[in-house]
C-alpha cells in the first residue's frame, strides 16, 4: 500500500474531517496517536504501532489547558511543532493534526465536560482534582474529530490508559484501545515531555523513580509478599535524592487502583514525585511468582 512520504499537517477541523472522511471512503482502519506534542521516543513507538497496524495514521498535537490546574505548567509546556514534524519523519504517518485556533478545540463558552469516577479518582485524580476531566473530554474531542478505530496511549500513563478505557465502555465507543509499553532512556529514566525541564543535578536524581521501581520488582522476585516491606524499601532509595519529593509511591490493584497489602497477583507499583519543581510520574508491575 502507497503510504506517505511525509505526512500532511492539517490545522483546521473542517480540512481534518474531510481527510477522515476520504480515508474512510476508501475503507481504511484509522489510528489515532493523541499527543501535547514535545515527541519522544515514547510517543514514536506508539506512532510506529499506528503505523504497523492501520492503514492511516493520524497523530494530533494540542496542548491541553484543560487538564492544567491554573498553578500548573500550561503556559511552559514545551511547544515544539518543527522538531515534532522531525521526530516523526521516520514513520509513514499520514496526517498530523496542529490546531492553530485552540480556540475551535477548547473555549470558555464550553460547558459539556466528560467525567469519570473510579479510576479517575485515586492517585494522579486525588493530586491533580480535574486533570482527568480534563483529559476525558479532550480526548472524547479528539475521538469525535478523528473517528479512528483504534487509539494509542503509554503505559506511563497508566491511570490515564485506565480512565480512557472506562469512558470508552460507558459511552459505548467503537473504539480499540491500545496501550503500548514504557520506553525508558539507557539509565532507566521513563521518557516524558517534561524530562526536558530537568537540569543535570535534578535529572540525575529523578532515576530514583525507576531505581525504587526497579527495587520492588527485585523484592518480589526475591519472594518478598508484604506490600509494607516493599513500600519501606522503595522509600528507602529516595533517601539520596534530596531535592526528590514524593507525590505518592503505592502499590495498587491495576484495575482497581486500591491499595493491596500482599502481592498475590500482577500489582501494580506506581510513583509520583516533584524532582526540584518538576512532577514526575513512573510506574511497574509487580508479577509473583
Ligand atoms: O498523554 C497526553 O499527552 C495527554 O494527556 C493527551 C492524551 C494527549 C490528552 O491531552
Amino acid at each position: 500500500m502507497n503510504r506517505p512520504a511525509a505526512p500532511r499537517l492539517i490545522t483546521g477541523i473542517a480540512e481534518l474531517r474531510e481527510a477522515v472522511r476520504a480515508a474512510r471512503r476508501q475503507g481504511k482502519r484509522i489510528g489515532l496517536v493523541p499527543t501535547m506534542g514535545a515527541l519522544h521516543a515514547g510517543h514514536v513507538s506508539l506512532v510506529a504501532a499506528s503505523c504497523r497496524e492501520c492503514q492511516f495514521t493520524i497523530v494530533t498535537i494540542f496542548v491541553n489547558p484543560l487538564q492544567f490546574a491554573p498553578h500548573e505548567d500550561f503556559n511552559k509546556y514545551p511547544r515544539t511543532l518543527e522538531a515534532d514534524l522531525k521526530m516523526l519523519a521516520g514513520e509513514p504517518v499520514d496526517v498530523v493534526f496542529a490546531p492553530d485556533r485552540a480556540e475551535d478545540i477548547v473555549n470558555s463558552s464550553q460547558a459539556t465536560f466528560v467525567e469519570v469516577r473510579g479510576a479517575a479518582e485515586p492517585l494522579e485524580g486525588k493530586s491533580r482534582p480535574s486533570h482527568f476531566r480534563g483529559v476525558a473530554t479532550i480526548v472524547l474531542k479528539l475521538f469525535n474529530l478523528a473517528e479512528p478505530d483504534v487509539a494509542y496511549f503509554g503505559e506511563k500513563d497508566f491511570q490515564q490508559a485506565a480512565v480512557i478505557q472506562q469512558m470508552v465502555r460507558d459511552l459505548n465507543l467503537d473504539i480499540e484501545i491500545r496501550v503500548m509499553p514504557i520506553v525508558r532512556e539507557s539509565d532507566g529514566l521513563a521518557m516524558s515531555s517534561r524530562n526536558r525541564y530537568l537540569d543535570p543535578e535534578a535529572r540525575k536524581q529523578a532515576l530514583s523513580l525507576n531505581r525504587s521501581l526497579a527495587r520492588a520488582a527485585e523484592l518480589v522476585a526475591a519472594g518478598e509478599r508484604h506490600a509494607d516491606k516493599i513500600v519501606a524499601a522503595m522509600r528507602a532509595v529516595f533517601a539520596t535524592s534530596p531535592d526528590v519529593q514524593l507525590d505518592y509511591l503505592v502499590l495498587v490493584d491495576p484495575e482497581t487502583f486500591a491499595p493491596v497489602t500482599r502481592i498475590e497477583r500482577p500489582t501494580l507499583a506506581a510513583v509520583a514525585a516533584k524532582v526540584g519543581s518538576t512532577r514526575l510520574i513512573d510506574n511497574r508491575m509487580l508479577e509473583p511468582g
